[in-house]
């Protein structure tokens, strides 16, 4: 099973995931996490020169580095691990090529369609959260996350980071439009309590894994 995690940066993906992962595993499941971009060598060079400020990279190389991280973590990482049946949570897939790069940067959906095609090798997810925060309480969060002082220099963000606050609001109303337009997407509020949020989760995993009859301990 394919389960994925998507918002904007500071939407407390992480957090989630972790809670998520505790519970599957104690309820004897085995559970690989994997972030995006990164997970292979390869991948987590291609990680760096994405996100270090110093590079100037256009929209298309952006596309492009960001679909190859993807194709080394799933050949050489998600598919292994999903033919010996063990779960795994993604933090970020395609979704977020289709919110950052299309509906952020605003390259082509069509020709981003084929490419994140291509890149997964046509694997889709059985369920996505989408955790959902506006990007001004999003910025309150990393700064807190990230000890930044309100005074911050550009440079103590990332490079995906300092994109901009328009950036993140075309990339949230992206994430709202797929939300709309796939069944496999869950809409949460990320700004509801953590442990509520949790509990929401695991309410459609039980559900999903008991559709699937993959377990009968869940
Ligand atoms: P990361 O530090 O992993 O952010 P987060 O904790 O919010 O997931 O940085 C990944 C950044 O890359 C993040 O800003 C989202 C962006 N991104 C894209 O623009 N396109 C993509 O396809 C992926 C996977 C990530």
């Amino acid at each position: 099973m394919l389960i994925t995690f998507e918002g904007i940066d500071g939407a407390g993906k992480s957090t989630q995931v972790k809670k998520l992962k505790k519970y599957l595993t104690e309820n004897n499941h085995d559970v690989l996490v994997l972030r995006e971009p990164g997970g292979t060598i390869v991948a987590e060079k291609i990680r760096d020169l994405l996100l270090e400020n110093k590079h100037d990279i256009t929209p298309i190389g952006e596309l492009l580095l960001f679909s190859a991280s993807r194709a080394e973590l799933v050949q050489h990482t998600i598919l292994p691990a999903l033919e010996k049946r063990t779960v795994v949570i993604l933090d970020r897939f395609y979704d977020s090529t289709t919110a950052y790069q299309g509906y952020g940067r605003g390259l082509d959906l069509d020709v981003l369609q084929s490419i994140n095609a291509i890149a997964s090798s046509g694997l889709v997810p059985d369920i996505t959260f989408y955790l959902d925060i506006s990007p001004e309480d999003a910025l309150i969060r990393k700064f807190s996350e990230k000890s930044i002082p309100l005074a911050f220099e550009e440079n103590e963000l990332d490079r995906m980071e300092n994109s901009g606050l328009g950036f993140y609001q075309r990339v949230r109303d992206g994430y709202m439009k797929l939300a709309e337009h796939n069944d496999r997407f869950v809409l949460l509020n990320a700004c509801d309590d953590p442990q509520v949020l949790h509990h929401k989760i695991v309410k459609h995993i039980v559900s999903l894994f008991s559709a699937n009859r993959t377990s009968t301990e869940i």
